[in-house]
């Protein structure tokens, strides 16, 4: 595995069509931190991850591991140890488990080759099964897993691709509360040897399993600390009371600050 890097992000701006959706922000992760990066829709916590990892041009720094990512393809950025999963999974489900992670380790060596050669399971593979818990359902097709089990294998993914920095978009979405456990869990499992940044909505699974948090709101980094400090901070208060789509997330908030 390569070297755990940190995250050095500086001035970074994305506009489209003149509207500006990241707007300045400068962000440092540390290595092996379990960040999220919370904030109300449109915010632009998105946005940041998809200038972080090629997706949209953007303005400003992006340092990871000291080499400068903005100006860099996708693939090459990716070939740098970072990861990233979407708001919806993106596995292959008429294929099993297996294979969907076969493939992600032998990305470049073909998706036939890897389907044929099937002796064994290679190390990396077997061991990201058993991180993310699905070695029982090794040869389930992906399409019959349950939505979670999803999220993890997409995890698995990126596991066994030696990735370095997982940013994770929303992974516990229409997750049951179990699954938001084992989830949490697998997140901190994952954390002690890689940097983690998780966007959520869901504020009970950050204050359980949240290292240290950011606040976007419209393109700005609103706040930064430590659970306690980010939800004592009347700046996010205001932002999520202000905001209609949050409003359970923000009685939330308030309740667990009294
Ligand atoms: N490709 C695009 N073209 C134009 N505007 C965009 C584009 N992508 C995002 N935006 C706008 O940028 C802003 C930030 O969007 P972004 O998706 O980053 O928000 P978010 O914080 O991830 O929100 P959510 O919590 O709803 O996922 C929004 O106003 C959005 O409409
Ligand atoms: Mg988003």
């Amino acid at each position: 595995m390569s070297e755990l890097a940190g995250l050095e992000i500086r001035q970074l701006r994305v506009s489209f069509d003149g509207f500006t959706a990241v707007d300045g922000v400068d962000l440092d992760v540390r290595p092996g931190d379990l960040r999220f990066l919370i904030g109300p829709n449109g915010a632009g916590k998105t946005t940041l991850v998809d200038a972080v990892t090629g997706l949209v041009k953007a303005e400003g720094s992006v340092r990871f591991g000291g080499a400068e990512l903005l100006g860099r393809s996708v693939h090459r950025i990716a070939r740098s140890g970072i990861g990233r999963t979407f708001q919806t999974a993106t596995v292959f489900e008429e294929l099993t488990v297996l294979q969907n992670l076969d493939i992600a380790a032998g990305a470049g060596r073909g998706v036939w080759t890897m389907l044929r050669r099937r002796k064994g399971v290679p190390e990396p593979v077997a061991k990201a099964l058993e991180t993310v818990g699905l070695t029982e359902l090794a040869d389930s097709p992906a399409g019959t897993l349950a939505h979670g089990q999803k999220q993890w294998l997409e995890i698995g993914m990126l596991l066994v691709q030696d990735v370095t920095l997982l940013l994770l978009d929303e992974p516990v979405a229409g997750m049951s509360h179990d699954e938001r456990q084992a989830t949490g869990e697998l997140l901190e499992r994952i954390s002690v040897e890689r940097t983690v940044v998780v966007i959520e909505h869901d504020m009970d699974f950050m204050r359980s399993f949240a290292r240290s948090v950011s606040v976007l709101h419209a393109g700005k980094v609103l706040s930064e600390g430590t659970v306690a400090q980010v939800q004592a901070d009347p700046k996010v208060q205001e932002v999520y009371l202000g905001h209609a789509a949050a409003e359970e997330t923000a009685t939330d908030v308030a309740v667990q600050e009294a």
